[in-house]
């Protein structure tokens, strides 16, 4: 044996046994997971909330992670921090976490800057909240990176900019709340389709603008919230007989559309359509919907208020401030 094959063996019987050793004691996480979240630590400036994230213990047992017992390596699922007195930026090092599925920052009011392009290494990630925090700049295209994306909550934050178009490319989302923010623009046009499931939409309190594309007609939601935004025209292609949609929430924007036509499938709890500029009655139908919450009120609806269901069972201040809607709770109809 030549020099050469003999080192070439020692090092991969060393490499064996270092691989052997670390498969082998079972309460050690990933060293390259341990390595990234020290840098985390420390680029959020060593915060109290963190102190249990000792370089000397196993990083699975610490605080705001867990490991995935499964993988013989234990490698880091989900880095969640909650309520920390943080003062810093998403460090970019969240993207060395390969196996991340949960990433969530939330209630971190002094947690600011943008989001780190390094998330979207982030290959397995299904679940991102950042929320309640101070974040700023755009709800970046390149999130429409993460294919495995489920869950998508960027609400209470203070982005600017419009809503990516290309967020419609991701296959999984279920959940998209971008509520809370100083959005602009419109919904684009190609959340007309999604390739997997129609996620929720929670759109609430930004500065959105212009019509509903009317491609939104074609889908079954399950529950829209565009409320106080500036939204104008017609929103009545969102309702359907035929969909399964449980809510919709479209109050305080400037939709104007004739609701004497439109039809809603049974499965509705919830209706808010208060402040706007509604034309028309209330169809006679509705009266046979099981609403949970109903409010109709600072519209422009005339006529009578059908009975013999859930309609009555809501004050008149879910009526009220209309052009002549009458009947009980409302006066009784000349
Ligand atoms: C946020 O930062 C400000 C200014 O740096 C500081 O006064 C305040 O205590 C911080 N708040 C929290 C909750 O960390
Ligand atoms: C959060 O950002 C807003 C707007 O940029 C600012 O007015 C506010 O002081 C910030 N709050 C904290 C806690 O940093
Ligand atoms: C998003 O987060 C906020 C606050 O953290 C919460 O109130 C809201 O329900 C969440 N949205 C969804 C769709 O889970
Ligand atoms: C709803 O479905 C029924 C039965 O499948 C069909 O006859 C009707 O045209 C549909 N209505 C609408 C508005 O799509
Ligand atoms: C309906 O909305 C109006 C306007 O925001 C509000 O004053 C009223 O309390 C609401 N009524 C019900 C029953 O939700």
């Amino acid at each position: 044996m030549d020099n050469k094959t003999h080192t070439t063996l020692l090092f991969s019987l060393l490499f064996f046994i270092t691989h052997l050793t670390n498969a082998s004691s079972k309460d050690q996480c990933n060293q390259n997971d341990k390595k990234t979240l020290l840098k985390i630590k420390k680029s959020l400036n060593n915060p109290y909330h963190l102190a249990s994230w000792d370089p000397k213990s196993d990083c699975c047992a610490w605080n705001s992670l867990e490991c995935d017992d499964a993988t013989v390596n234990r490698r880091v699922i989900s880095l969640t921090i909650f309520s920390a007195q943080i003062s810093g930026q998403i460090p970019p090092e969240v993207g060395d976490l390969p196996y991340l599925q949960k990433l969530v920052f939330r209630k971190i009011t002094n947690l600011t800057g943008q989001i780190p392009h390094t998330i979207t290494k982030l290959k397995y990630l299904r679940f991102l909240r950042l929320s309640w925090t101070n974040l700023t700049g755009p709800v970046p295209e390149f999130l429409s990176q993460l294919m495995d994306l489920d869950y998508l909550n960027l609400s209470f934050n203070y982005f600017s900019g419009s809503i990516p178009s290309s967020l419609s490319l991701l296959p999984k989302l279920s959940y998209v709340d971008l509520s809370r923010n100083r959005l602009t623009g419109t919904i684009p046009e190609s959340f007309g389709s999604f390739p997997g499931k129609v996620p929720d939409l929670f759109l609430s309190h930004n500065q959105l603008s212009g019509s509903i594309p009317k491609s939104l007609g074609n889908l079954n939601f399950n529950r829209i919230d565009f409320s106080r935004n500036k939204f104008i025209g017609d929103a009545s292609m969102l309702f359907g007989a035929n969909k399964t949609t449980f809510s919709i929430d479209l109050s305080r924007n400037m939709f104007q559309f004739d609701l004497s036509r439109v039809e809603i499938p049974n499965t509705f709890g919830i209706l808010d359509l208060n402040h706007n500029g509604i034309t028309g009655s209330i169809p006679v139908q509705w009266a046979e919907t099981p609403f949970q919450i109903f409010n109709v009120s600072y519209n422009r609806l005339c006529g009578r208020i059908p009975t013999g269901g859930k309609l009555q069972t809501f004050d008149s201040y879910a009526y009220f401030h209309n052009k002549c809607l009458c009947g009980a709770p409302l006066d009784s109809c000349k």
